[in-house]
């Protein structure tokens, strides 16, 4: 505010000084110079409120380097520069004509201009939101500084699909480089020669809402948005703390920001990559980053057997210390094919259990190939520079065009073999005697070293890994010759990262803290070497034998991202066992948080994990080319991170399991309570399913209790309205099908009575009434008349009203409702069937298989044909 105050002021002064008026608008014939602008920084163009002006600075103070700017005045930061490649001297002239704007040096030569233009130029204009803008004279825009964005976009700026950011080659020259940004159908992604190096849906602040088509990236007041449909569909975002004005930049360093300004000055709030190591070119051509896990801070230096290169050679990097090995030069199209063809490439190691950052982001050449047959296929190619080698998969990659820097791996699982191409030196003529004695002398010498070395270190890996299966195994007590070192030929592309057994081991203490157990095995809580945290499940109940069949399901597991489901890490296959690493959730699963003894959910957050749920689900029945129908939602397989976000886990799995031997049921999948009626006619099982069971979670969210427990008359909810609830559908054991419970009072239009009492009231009848009518709608009988989980998730934001559920189509709960009580009074001596895990209460389950089957039967009975 003061700085908008102070501005005026000055403005009023200046023009007197240089006796020009500073306008939004500039009509042709108008020639600037920095000289002739000097008293006012070279600006001649302003927009209203004089929050951007167009100047010609010279930012650096360097001879020769003008450029022609919009600058944000209050922060005095360029925010766009028309010549960045063709700076001129302080001479230069920027002509406005009516054929568009020209930037021309001392002696009149051309040296930037607007393209071509559709009209005559009627006026140049600042806008408020520092935009340039070229109006002809019915105000059509023939030209727009924002449809060429440099380095930077601004609040109100909207970045195309196929517009790209270039970054600048440094803080003091502002000409481009070669990291670029941009935008494309479904993610935002950083670049280096075409070799992606980050995307922006892996960083863990940016949440994917939809996987419609992007059109284009927006920055406002909360965040960075990238949208679809016309601005109406969020497709990712980054939601940001509110700020009136904000940039996001691609920097010099190769890194994107997003930055906000207020009077105390710049706050950075967002940045990609994090790690300095992930910058392709951080330690120059070769060079080997290695980040500081202490201090965090990257360090540069040399793979074994190079060295750096020396200053003046430019920049970082590193060469073959033997000076007759150089490696080979980029392809060059004025040379032949021939030439290369002819030309003896070898290949020098970069060692073992390197990363380089393009591998994440790109698909092997080939697969299955060895090491000789890999650098083969580079050799054959000019533009391939260097290979990486997956020792365990076979796949080879192939580097083209550029070389950049190399990271060592903080996982000793990384089984990545590097090789940079090299050439016997390509300038012999001029090597003076030192240096050819030295080419064979000095291979005399490293290669059998090198030989040696490599030789004792496999020895070493393989002694290390074989005493640690060893330990394992006996405590596993699972001592099967068989189970040693077993390694695939295959591969399936997307698979997420492998881990050995003994690393899994390693990180979870031998499996030493359990977190949880379901249908699955158990799930024990582990630590990775870089200190992140995971939960690892270890299936024992595996339905499919194949290693291979298993690998093409959790590739597909693995490429599904989402803000709202469990993020898988990686796999184990080994020998027989089978173990999932995923991300760990620090709260737990919802079923703890919802019916434990702890505090009660707040209604807020039992909303949001409503929301979350449905998101993720949505997610997964949208997925075009991989479907997913959970099979088996339930507040067990939600989980909860830190500020009540929720995440759903186990999708994908349902394929993996072993079938049931027991007729009927053969297919069935799920947990009981939460299965649709269609599991027990054989219909068709489809994502309605799963919209089934989540309208049973949304009640017990609501609720804060099963669905199916028995209920004491001490604990009912209060009042009169327990009484007609007793009255229809509970018997004198207090029994309570809340479902039909939830039916009876929707239909009187008593959704508080449905709040859990634990709130104390703290809910809001319209959203309790929202959630009730949607769960209800969802466990409708007939799938077709269940809403999609996108219909449900646009019902509970507001997008869509609210449907109301037919009452014809959940007539069956009261058949439920009925047959519970029965069958609970059953299960009262009956408990060791399969118990659902309640810490409070540890009751018998809703209704084993044949009451439920019973039940619906009879509903069918009675309902007749429809
Ligand atoms: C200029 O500033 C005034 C007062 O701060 C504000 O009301 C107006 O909307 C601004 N104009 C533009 C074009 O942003
Ligand atoms: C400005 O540009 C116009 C059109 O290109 C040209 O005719 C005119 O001579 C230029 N003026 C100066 C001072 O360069
Ligand atoms: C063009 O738009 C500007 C700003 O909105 C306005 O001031 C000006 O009068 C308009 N001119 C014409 C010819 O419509
Ligand atoms: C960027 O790449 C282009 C072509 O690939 C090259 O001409 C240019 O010199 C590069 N710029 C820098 C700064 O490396
Ligand atoms: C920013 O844009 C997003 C996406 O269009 C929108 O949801 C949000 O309300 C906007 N924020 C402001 C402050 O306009
Ligand atoms: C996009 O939205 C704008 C304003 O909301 C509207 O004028 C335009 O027609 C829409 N375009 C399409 C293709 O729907
Ligand atoms: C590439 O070709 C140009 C001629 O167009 C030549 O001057 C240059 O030396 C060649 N570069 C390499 C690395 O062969
Ligand atoms: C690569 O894999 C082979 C087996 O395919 C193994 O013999 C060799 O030791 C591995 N190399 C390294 C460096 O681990």
């Amino acid at each position: 505010m003061g700085s908008l105050l102070f501005i005026p002021v000055i403005f009023f002064f200046l023009p007197l000084a240089s006796s020009i008026s500073y306008t939004e608008f500039i009509y042709p014939n108008f020639v600037a110079s920095n000289i002739k602008f000097a008293d006012n920084g070279g600006a001649f163009l302003f927009s209203r409120n004089k929050t951007y002006k167009a100047a010609i600075v010279n930012p650096l103070a360097k001879e020769g380097s003008f450029y022609f700017c919009v600058t944000h005045v209050p922060s005095n930061t360029i925010i766009w520069s028309a010549n960045r490649n063709d700076p001129v001297s302080s001479t230069g002239n920027v002509n406005i004509s009516s054929k568009g704007i020209s930037i021309t040096d001392r002696d009149g030569n051309l040296r930037w201009s607007t393209p071509q233009l559709q009209s005559a130029v009627y006026a140049l204009r600042l806008t408020e939101i520092g935009n340039l803008v070229l109006l002809d004279r019915s105000n059509v825009s023939l030209w727009e500084s924002f449809h060429y964005p440099t380095d930077t976009i601004v609040v109100g700026q909207s970045f195309p699909v196929g517009t790209v950011l270039l970054s600048s080659i440094s803080s003091s020259d502002l000409s481009s480089s070669n990291y670029s940004f941009s935008v494309a159908a479904s993610d935002a992604m950083l670049e280096w020669y075409g070799q992606i190096y980050w995307k922006l849906s892996m960083d863990p602040n940016a949440f994917i809402n939809s996987n419609a088509v992007v059109e284009y990236m927006i920055l406002n007041a909360t965040g960075l948005y990238l949208l679809a449909h016309n601005s109406s569909v969020v497709v990712i975002e980054v939601v940001l703390p509110h700020s009136d004005f904000r940039i996001a930049k691609l920097e010099s360093t190769g890194q994107f920001t997003v930055k906000s300004f207020s009077s105390a000055g710049w706050t950075q709030e967002f940045i990609g990559p994090v790690d300095s190591c992930q910058i392709p070119f951080f330690c120059g051509q070769v060079g080997l980053c290695n980040e500081d896990s202490a201090t965090n801070s990257p360090s540069c230096s040399c793979p074994s057997s190079f060295h750096t290169v020396p200053p003046s050679l430019g920049g970082w990097g590193c060469k073959p210390i033997d000076h007759s090995i150089v490696l080979a030069s980029p392809c060059n199209s004025s040379r032949g094919g021939e030439e290369i063809k002819s030309a003896a490439f070898s290949y020098l190691s970069l060692g073992y259990g390197i990363e380089y950052f393009a591998i994440d982001f790109s698909e092997p050449a080939r697969y299955g190939e060895n090491i000789p047959s890999c650098q083969a296929l580079c050799s054959k190619e000019c533009s391939c520079l260097g290979i990486f080698y997956g020792n365990t998969s076979g796949s080879c990659y192939m580097i083209k065009d550029r070389f950049g820097s190399i990271r060592q791996s903080s996982s000793f699982v990384n089984d990545l073999l590097g090789y940079v191409k090299v050439q016997v030196g390509s300038t012999p003529p001029r090597f003076n005697g030192e240096e050819k004695h030295n080419f064979p002398l000095a291979a005399l010498i490293l290669l059998p070293i090198s030989g040696f070395l490599i030789l004792l270190t496999l020895y070493f890996l393989w002694w290390r890994r074989r005493l640690f299966l060893k330990r394992i195994q006996i405590k596993l007590g699972n001592v099967s010759s068989r189970a040693s070192v077993e390694l695939d030929a295959f591969f399936i592309p997307g698979l997420p990262r492998r881990f050995s057994l003994e690393e899994l081991a390693a990180a979870t203490d031998n499996f030493k803290v359990q977190i949880g157990s379901g249908g699955f095995g158990s799930v024990f809580k582990g630590i990775l070497p870089d200190k992140t945290v995971v939960a690892v499940k270890k299936i024992t109940n595996l339905g499919i034998e194949g290693k291979k069949e298993f690998c093409t399901e959790i590739a597909v597991i693995g490429n599904i991202h989402h803000t709202n489901l469990v993020k898988l890490k990686g796999f184990c296959a080994q020998a027989r066992e089978r173990l999932l690493v995923y991300e760990y959730m620090n709260r737990g699963s919802l079923d703890r948080t919802l019916f434990g003894n702890g505090p009660a959910l707040e209604w807020q957050e039992r909303y949001d994990i409503a929301v979350g749920t449905a998101r993720g689900l949505s997610y997964l029945h949208r997925g075009c080319e991989h479907k997913i129908i959970h099979c088996d939602v339930k507040p067990e397989n939600i989980l909860l991170h830190d500020s009540s976000q929720a995440k759903i886990s186990d999708f994908g799995l349902s394929k993996l399991l072993a079938p049931e031997q027991s007729g009927l049921f053969t297919t069935m999948r799920g947990t009981r309570g939460y299965l649709a009626p269609e599991w027990l006619t054989n219909s068709a099982i489809s994502e309605k399913t799963d919209v089934y069971s989540y309208g049973m979670v949304l009640l017990e969210v609501v609720s804060g209790r099963k669905n199916c427990t028995t209920r004491s008359h001490d604990h009912s909810l209060d009042g009169s309205d327990s009484s007609g609830c007793q009255s229809s559908s509970s018997t004198g054991l207090g029994l309570v099908y809340f479902p039909l419970f939830a039916l009876e009072m929707h239909e009187q239009g008593k959704y508080l009575e449905l709040a859990d009492p634990r709130l104390e009231g703290r809910v809001t009848y319209e959203e309790v009434k929202k959630l009730v009518c949607i769960a209800l709608c969802c466990v409708q009988e007939e799938p077709a008349l269940r809403p999609s989980m996108d219909t449900v998730v646009s019902m509970l934001e507001g997008g869509i009203p609210l449907s109301q559920p037919r009452n014809e189509s959940l007539n069956f709960l009261r058949f439920y409702g009925r047959r519970f009580t029965e069958a609970s009074t059953i299960e009262e001596g009956n408990r060791n069937g399969s118990v659902i895990y309640s810490p409070t209460n540890a009751l018998p389950s809703c209704m084993s298989g044949s009451n439920y089957f019973f039940s619906y039967m009879s509903s069918q009975q009675v309902s007749g044909p429809r």
